[in-house]
């Protein structure tokens, strides 16, 4: 028998701290196990129009299409791609660093242009880089600009009204995309305010859903771009799936039962309060860092953000020193302490782990995660000063 289905018993629950898949709230896990239903039911259009109509307020854009995909993260970067951009067109893709550079890959691969913005290791998106290279498009042949929010990797957040108010001063009129995979739910991104055209995410971080829904919410210009775009598509196109039938809108069956489970974690959001949830992720994200410095006092370990204005309220990256063995720090966290946290990503693999503090998420979690991280580093033989007594402290002071 597969472990999956007879897990060895653990005493207790392992915390969950990569940034994404994070822990389900049990009123997801019970809004999931219900029998799926017929495609006519009327409870299917509401479900979906509970879930359209969620992330048009999460987002603040009560006008913006909203479109699902049976996807991740990836499948909405395609979805993207495939309608704001002609084949062979240019986008610009700003540098944040992994999944700046994954977008960019993926964007090569389908066939359009990639300009990038240089990225310098632990600070976030150079606004003025975008500004220059849009006043250097002189022909405008950037069709779309698009940025990654926070990335998962670096666990730095980028100045999105920076990057709008860049744009505007190039005179450019790309479209703005912004990825908020591992912002959305735990973040303040008010799509309006900021002037974004498109907003693309998934299910698996901070709203607390499996992996498996990707979205992408689309404003009128970001429409319209995909209106004259003649590119070949199907499964991906919005103008296809914009269709008052739920089989259209998802080109086939719905992922009814991801769904009924988005639906509660937007409702748990809602009533929580998104100030609220925007509060609760700062308190928990400052807590970590606070730990990290005491961990940092001893000089081995480090924050890789070096602009701690830009830290994320949704993961930490933490640097190692050379020659650590990474992956058995995991396990031993993992293994012994019951706490499953990242490794490093792309040029950070093997110089960083990652603690992931978002989603459905509260001090006394992630003090225990703290607890059996701080833990796994001692038994490694890595020298920490005290961590958790900073979260603690830290937590005292916060507000309730
Ligand atoms: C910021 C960001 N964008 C995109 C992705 C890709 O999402 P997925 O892994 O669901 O394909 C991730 C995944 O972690 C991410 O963190």
């Amino acid at each position: 028998m597969s472990p999956i289905l007879t897990p060895p018993r653990i005493p207790g629950r392992r915390f969950l701290h990569s940034p994404g898949p994070t822990p389900l709230p049990d009123a997801v896990l019970h809004a999931m196990s219900q029998q799926p239903m017929d495609l006519a039911d009327p409870r299917v259009d509401a479900n979906i129009a509970a879930c359209e109509d969620g992330l048009r307020r999460l987002l603040n854009s009560p006008a913006a299409d909203v479109f699902f995909f049976a996807a991740n993260g990836h499948g909405a970067w395609e979805a993207v791609v495939e309608n704001v951009a002609d084949l062979g067109a240019t986008v610009l893709v700003a540098g944040t660093g992994h999944f700046s550079e994954s977008w960019a890959v993926q964007t090569e691969a389908l066939g359009r242009q990639v300009l990038r913005t240089p990225w310098r290791e632990g600070w976030p998106i150079d606004a003025s880089a975008i500004e220059q290279a849009l006043r250097d498009d002189r022909g405008h042949a950037v069709q779309a600009v698009f940025a990654v929010h926070t990335d998962t990797a670096s666990s730095l957040s980028s100045d999105l009204a920076a990057i709008r108010r860049a744009i505007d001063a190039a005179g450019h009129p790309a479209l703005l995309v912004v990825d908020v995979v591992a912002s959305a739910g735990a973040a303040p991104f008010d799509m309006d305010a900021l002037g974004v055209d498109v907003a693309m995410g998934a299910s698996q971080k901070g709203l607390m859903c499996p992996p498996g829904v990707g979205w992408v919410a689309v404003k009128a210009r970001g429409m319209a771009a995909a209106r004259a775009n003649p590119a070949p598509r199907f499964y991906w196109d919005w103008v296809r799936r914009r269709d008052d039938l739920s089989y259209r809108k998802f080109c086939g069956t719905p992922p009814q039962n991801l769904l009924f489970g988005l639906e509660a974690a937007l409702g748990l959001i809602f009533s929580e309060g998104l100030p609220a949830v925007h509060a609760r992720h700062a308190l928990l994200a400052g807590a970590v860092h606070a730990a990290v410095e005491g961990w940092a006092s001893a000089g081995a370990l480090g924050f890789f953000a070096r602009d701690a204005a830009a830290r994320s309220v949704s993961v930490t990256t933490i640097t190692v020193p050379p020659g650590t063995d990474v992956e058995a720090l995991r396990s031993v966290a993992r293994e012994r302490f019951q706490v499953s946290m990242a490794g490093g990503l792309g040029p950070l693999a093997g110089r960083a782990f990652r603690i992931g503090h978002l989603g459905d998420c509260n001090p006394a979690m992630v003090l225990g995660a703290l607890g059996g991280v701080e833990a796994a580093l001692r038994v490694q033989g890595i020298a920490v000063g005290d961590g958790v007594t900073r979260a603690v402290q830290h937590l005292a002071q916060g507000a309730a």
